[in-house]
């Protein structure tokens, strides 16, 4: 049996109260809590070691660097990565989006090419491709998703044309929670030569990910919601792509030699880590990465499961509620709208009785056109809340409901 409350003892957080209620965390998919041990590492670090990496041939120094490239080789392995050369720390996934987005489009788009993304991208897998077309003159093309959150595969082939340069794909909404399809959008993109981008912030916390296996060309996620800290991400790159690609950002660290005439890069990923890096955040992140074999992996997918499965039948048998986003494979998210009654409305009652949910457009605004709101209420389940916490959910759901007439 899966014991949440064994887990709960390494988040001190989740022992706080708010407006003298238990806290009860139900935003993880925005950012989870960090357990003990990513902070313990982190503090570790700056009462030890503190230093700047790669310059230094001090002490100091070399431990900072020896732990920051430790971290890559972690963040190597858990991804399946089998080149750590190809793992490039960011400060989080949007900036690793927007890496790739600039430097893959400075040297493959140009004016009249296509760029193919879904309907269920969150903004910071729209935006930074639209920049890109608007620089390069090129046009993004959207993959649609059904009634129930579901990618509509069926069409991706009908988006490509000779002047596809790039698939970028969400491996989980953010809203919808549904798992989706990646080796099926690498195997129709790749049948056409088209390397594929996968958002990975979402799935990365909610299965095991092999970025070899999933042929993926890139790879994106941020280490904040993977109980990792804030400021740190990974964007992973096949190495051959990423050697073809021109830096994104200039500076330390990044460069093999400079003169006032011509600037020589250094070899990858440094090429794309610019300035100092945030080492304090990438051991943090290795140590969540740690931290999470602890934990029987299986056991806490089920017991999330168990817990959004709960709280989807309760809720959505509440009259006038809309659940988005349903299927099989599913991240713990929950997301619903309530007929004639504000999400925002919901979330601020939902907060007084200590139980904190997001709510809005979730960064995903033209999902919410799709589904004709102005916004949903998000409930994200983590592997330490507790069933208590999502019978409290649903009772403050309803009680929210009741009170809003
Ligand atoms: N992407 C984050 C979320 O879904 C912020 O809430």
């Amino acid at each position: 049996m899966f014991d949440p409350e064994i887990i709960r003892r390494d988040f001190p957080i989740l022992s706080r109260e708010v407006y003298g209620k238990p806290l009860v965390y139900l935003d993880n998919a925005a950012t989870a809590q960090k357990p003990l041990q990513v902070i313990d590492a982190m503090d570790k670090l700056a009462l030890s070691s503190n230093a700047n990496i790669h310059r230094g041939i001090h002490r100091l120094s070399i431990e900072s660097t020896e732990a920051y490239e430790a971290a890559r080789q972690t963040v190597a392995r858990f991804i399946g990565a089998s080149d750590a050369r190809g793992v490039v720390f960011t400060s989080g996934a949007t900036a690793a989006i927007n890496t790739v987005a600039y430097s893959f489009s400075e040297r493959f788009i140009s004016e009249g090419d296509n760029i193919i993304i879904t309907e269920a991208e969150h903004h910071s897998n729209i935006v930074p491709w639209q920049i890109v077309c608007g620089r390069k003159k090129a046009i993004i093309r959207v993959l649609p998703c059904d009634e129930s959150g579901n990618l509509e595969y069926g069409k991706l082939p009908e988006l490509i044309d000779k002047r596809t340069r790039l698939v970028a794909v969400t491996g989980a909404s953010n809203v919808l929670g549904i798992k989706n399809d990646i080796k099926r959008m690498v195997d129709t993109a790749h049948g056409h030569g088209i390397p594929v981008l996968v958002d990975g912030c979402q799935s990365v916390v909610h299965g095991s990910i092999d970025v070899e296996q999933s042929g993926c060309d890139f790879f994106v996620f941020s280490g904040h919601k993977l109980y990792g800290p804030t400021g740190i991400g990974v964007l992973y790159g096949r190495p051959h792509l990423l050697e073809q690609l021109p830096p994104f950002m200039g500076g330390g660290d990044m460069v093999a030699t400079v003169s006032f005439n011509k600037t020589t890069f250094a070899d990858i990923p440094l090429k794309f880590e610019a300035g100092t890096a945030n080492f304090t955040g990438a051991v943090g992140l290795a140590a969540a990465i740690d931290y999470l074999p602890r934990l029987d992996g299986r056991a806490a997918g089920m017991h999330e499961r168990n817990l959004l499965d709960y709280a989807t039948a309760e809720i959505s048998s509440i009259p006038g509620v809309r659940i988005y986003g349903t299927g099989e494979d599913k991240c713990p998210i929950l997301s619903f709208s309530v007929e004639g009654v504000h999400p925002s409305d919901i979330g601020l009652i939902l907060d007084k009785m200590g139980i904190a949910v997001r709510t809005g457009m979730h960064c995903a605004e033209p999902l919410m056109q799709r589904y004709g709101v102005t916004g949903m209420c998000r409930a994200s389940f983590a592997f330490y809340n507790t069933m208590e916490e999502a019978r409290l959910l649903v009772e403050g759901v309803a009680k929210a409901i009741n009170m809003l007439g």
